[in-house]
């Protein structure tokens, strides 16, 4: 199992990750990414037929904001939109 979300604090909006994996982020008003299916919180399962998109958002992500788990992300970070 799989979870993600995006650190909003050093993201710098690059763009890159919603071209991986269109169905998992997005970006706010800012541009900067969130994870679509939670808004952000990272507490939803990511679809197994997503990860392959997940892992090269990850991988591809030039400030290493997307955060990747095998356990839910309880803490909130900041509520994203
Ligand atoms: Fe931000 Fe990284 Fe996506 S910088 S826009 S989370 S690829």
């Amino acid at each position: 199992k799989w979870y993600t979300l995006v650190d909003q604090d050093t993201c710098i909006a690059c763009g890159a990750c919603a071209d991986a994996a269109p169905d998992v982020f997005d970006y706010d008003e800012e541009g900067l990414s969130f994870v679509i299916l939670d808004h952000n919180q990272g507490v939803a399962e990511i679809p197994e037929e997503l990860i392959e998109d997940v892992e090269d958002a990850y991988d591809g992500c030039p400030t290493d904001s997307i955060k990747l788990s095998n356990e839910p992300f309880n803490f909130i970070q900041k509520n994203s939109t």
